[in-house]
């Protein structure tokens, strides 16, 4: 009996930090300022606590399988998954391994967790944790307290480590990202949110359609204020680069409204509060050179201090409007 009341207490414990560590990802890949870091420190506290009560989960699974359970494939897919999820997030912060043939550490990491979602789901409604009142006892609370706490220093060690030993990882940025091809675009890597083509775009034939007004490429590349800013990527890389270009600001002039709609030749699109046009760049220069399409040629979108999905590509058109800057999906769909 005190066996079962354990493992529902796991159960639950597991599920809960499944649901933080998820929620604590995607917190982070909201920022690249300040919060990304706490939002990364829950989150692997959270993570080294599901490592830490893996070996008694895995004597549930044990019990479960002796006996005859419907879909069972589902529940292992369901572990599978946050394992794979889990080695992938620890290869990435030690910088043990950042690809795994054509993906990125983060890819597996992140595309595990989201795999695993369904499953979550599905085994939460097939296999119901019944707790009872002894479940939530003083004494079930001091071992969850306790079970934090051990992974809270486990994940501090971890660092220890990761740096005594001159891992990548030491590296690496508080987003978690790792420097690649700094002042040099010829080495900045290229990566789109998901799976945005790199158009061919002919300047002789394009515009920015701005409020009140179009813009060719040549009027905008006439333009020449600066900007060192860093492109940190949710696929695991960042990047300092010099650019030029021509402030948001000067191109919408003064439009009123409450957000500007930058959109992209692909139909990718994000806003931003009015406010912050002056902080917004529309590059057209890397380096002192022309961007090249994978970098977003004719002109991409610089937004210091967010996070790489922000910084639309290929942008045809700047619109300002009434639709509040917050009144979009936190992170793009397409
Ligand atoms: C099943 C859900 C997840 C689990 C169990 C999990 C667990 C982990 C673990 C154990 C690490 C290594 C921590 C470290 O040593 O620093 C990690 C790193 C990381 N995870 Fe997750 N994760 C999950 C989902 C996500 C999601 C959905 C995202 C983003 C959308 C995400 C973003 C990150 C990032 C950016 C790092 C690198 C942190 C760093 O290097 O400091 N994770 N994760």
């Amino acid at each position: 009996m005190a066996a079962v009341a354990r493992g529902a207490r796991t159960n639950l414990g597991l599920l809960v930090l499944l649901a933080i560590a998820f929620l604590t990802g995607w917190l982070a890949f909201a920022f690249a300022t300040a919060p990304s870091r706490w939002s990364l420190i829950i989150h692997a506290t959270s993570g080294f606590a599901i490592i830490a009560l893996l070996p008694w989960k895995s004597m549930i699974a044990r019990r479960g399988m002796r006996r005859a359970q419907p879909a069972r494939w589902a529940s292992i897919m369901f572990g599978l998954l946050v394992v794979v999820s889990l080695a992938a997030g620890l290869l990435q912060s030690t910088g043990i391994a950042l690809s795994i043939g054509p993906l990125s550490a983060m890819d597996f990491h992140v595309g595990g967790a989201i795999a695993a979602v369904p499953f979550a789901i599905w085994h939460v409604a097939a296999r119901r944790v019944r707790l009872r009142p002894a479940d939530m006892s003083r004494r079930a609370a001091l071992r969850g307290g306790a079970v934090l706490a051990g992974a809270a220093a486990a994940y501090a060690m971890s660092e220890v480590v990761v740096r005594a030993s001159a891992l990548p990882g030491a590296a690496r940025r508080f987003t978690g990202s790792y420097e690649a091809g700094s002042r040099d675009p010829d080495q900045l890597p290229v990566s789109s949110w998901m799976f945005d083509p790199v158009p061919a775009i002919d300047t002789s034939n394009w515009s920015l359609r701005t409020p009140g007004r179009t813009w060719t490429y040549e009027q905008l590349y006439a333009f020449d204020d600066r900007m060192t800013a860093t492109l940190d990527c949710t696929g695991g890389f960042y990047s300092t680069q010099d650019w030029a270009g021509v402030r948001v600001d000067r191109l919408i002039g003064d439009a009123s409204g409450a957000s500007i709609r930058v959109v992209s030749h692909t139909g990718y699109d994000r806003r931003f509060a009015l406010p912050s046009a002056s902080k917004l760049l529309l590059a057209t220069r890397i380096g002192g050179r022309p961007l090249d399409p994978g970098h977003g040629f004719p002109v991409r979108l610089v937004a210091a201090d967010q996070l790489g999905f922000w910084w639309v590509k290929w942008v045809v058109a700047i619109e300002v409007d009434d639709v509040p800057h917050w009144w979009q999906a936190p992170f793009p769909l397409q």
